[in-house]
């Protein structure tokens, strides 16, 4: 009797989560990112059904709080807390009363005041979801904050990938581009390290962070180098948004030395798999034949969004 109870509860810690927010996948273990992936696959099932609902949230709610703008991250978000049954609050700064000055724990801790359990965040600023770990007391997920952190797209990009070549573990991955703006680099860089691959990162150097790395990747100056050496291309976003100066000459030499194009790709005597978080700029980071071909991940990964997001609420919920 003794026995099986201990066996039952050792189940029950490991199938937790470590962490009681997801504020960056710097601080999941590979246990947690395995969790997720399990939990993901099975959602991954239901959302195909005809039925597509489970009641696995109901009474939970959720507030989503973007301070940025968004399409993907929103959507994905609300669909996986409404496949949850989950009461869900949109959010938008635009309409809401920081334009009055108010700030972003008092605004938090009003919506929480509500009786609202779990917040989604997106803000453009680097570490507010930990800003807001430290200051209130309510289960956070962070959606992207600034140039830091976007861990569920770094973990729906490792499932897209996990799904596509099985474990990580030895593949050869190199992140092309923009990675000195991009939090979806920092999170893939993470999460594709603890998961065991290999991770290179190509692009202008004007791009790419100067102690790159002390966090255990590589940096190939060649693109073509970079697509011989690689199984994986991850190609990123440039983020002119977050630029205040330039860093290369025009976006058509960009394009012409980084971006990836037909022409590229058939001098491979290989396939490689080609992710892109969205939203792309068509014809610089990737060109139209190679968007349209059906030889990229792209919708595959949006359509793991959905699954991902669905396993990390559920599995954060499961500690509240
Ligand atoms: N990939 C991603 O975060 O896209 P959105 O900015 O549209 O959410």
């Amino acid at each position: 009797m003794v026995k099986i109870l201990s066996i039952y509860i050792l189940k029950i810690m490991i199938n937790k989560l470590s962490v009681s927010n997801l504020l960056g996948i710097k601080y999941l273990k590979e246990s947690d990112i395995n969790l997720i992936f399990e939990t993901a696959k099975n959602f991954k099932e239901v959302i195909n059904r005809k039925i597509k609902k489970v009641p696995s949230l109901r009474d939970i709610t959720i507030a989503n709080l973007f301070f940025e703008n968004s399409t993907r991250t929103k959507i994905s978000f609300e669909l996986a807390q409404k496949r949850l049954s989950a009461d869900v609050i949109n959010f938008s700064s635009s309409s809401s009363s920081i334009s009055k000055g108010e700030t972003l724990s008092d605004t938090v801790n009003n919506i929480l005041s509500m009786k609202v359990d779990m917040v989604v965040l997106r803000h453009p600023s680097p570490g507010a979801s930990v800003f807001l770990a430290n200051n209130i007391n309510s289960c956070i997920v962070n959606a992207g904050d600034g140039c830091h952190e976007h861990p569920t797209q770094a973990l729906l990009d490792s499932y897209t990938l996990y799904e596509n070549l099985g474990k990580l573990n030895g593949k050869k991955i190199v992140i092309v581009g923009d990675i000195l703006h991009s939090r979806v680099a920092l999170s893939n860089i993470f999460a594709f390290k603890k998961l065991g691959a290999e991770v290179k990162v190509c692009g202008p150097k004007s791009l790419i962070p100067k102690h790159i790395n002390s966090l255990g990747v590589d940096y190939v100056s060649n693109f073509e180098h970079a697509l011989n050496w690689c199984d994986v291309a991850s190609m990123l976003r440039i983020q002119n948004e977050r630029m205040n100066q330039s860093y290369f000459p025009s976006t058509r030499e960009y394009a012409k030395e980084f971006g990836l194009n037909k022409e590229k790709l058939d001098k491979l005597d290989k396939k490689i798999i080609i992710t892109h978080p969205g939203p792309i700029n068509r014809g610089v980071e990737l060109s139209s034949d190679v968007i349209d071909s059906g030889k990229t991940v792209i919708l595959d990964q949006v359509e793991n969004g959905v699954a991902i997001r669905m396993a990390v609420m559920y599995l954060l919920a499961s500690r509240l």
